[in-house]
């Protein structure tokens, strides 16, 4: 599937999604999404892995993409698909996750 697709189908879900009461339950939603690109808990071929970074560190990368200081297509499309609150939530959530060992 071209990366173009992939992204659009993203956003696509993203719209669908209803609007959640539980902050973290939605910040889990918004992770999974992030899972078909990156391995979560392990290293993808050419895409860095979410696992170990910082809930700043992950804060502050999407809002470079976001505003362009940080270049690249795919995540400035999935960036400027969350609101600054959904950031916040995502971000929060895989910073809490914990790393596990890759076999
Ligand atoms: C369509 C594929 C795709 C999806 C979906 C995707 N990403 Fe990315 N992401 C990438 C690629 C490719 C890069 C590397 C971009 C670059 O060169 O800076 C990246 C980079 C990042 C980085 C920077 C990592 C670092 O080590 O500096 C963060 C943080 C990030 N993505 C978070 C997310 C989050 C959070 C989501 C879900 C809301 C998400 N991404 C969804 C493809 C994707």
């Amino acid at each position: 599937m071209p990366a173009s697709l992939h992204a659009t189908l993203f956003i696509v879900c993203l719209g669908a999604w209803p609007a959640f009461a539980d902050p973290a339950a939605h910040g889990a939603l918004l992770a999974a999404s992030c899972s078909s690109c990156h391995g979560l808990h392990a290293v993808n071929a050419g895409i860095p892995p979410l696992a170990g970074l910082k809930e700043a560190q992950i804060e502050q990368s999407l809002l470079a993409y976001r505003t362009g200081r940080r270049s690249s297509q795919i995540m400035q499309v999935v960036s400027t698909s969350l609101t600054p609150e959904e950031i916040d939530e995502v971000s929060r959530y895989l910073a809490a996750q914990r790393l596990e060992p890759t076999r």
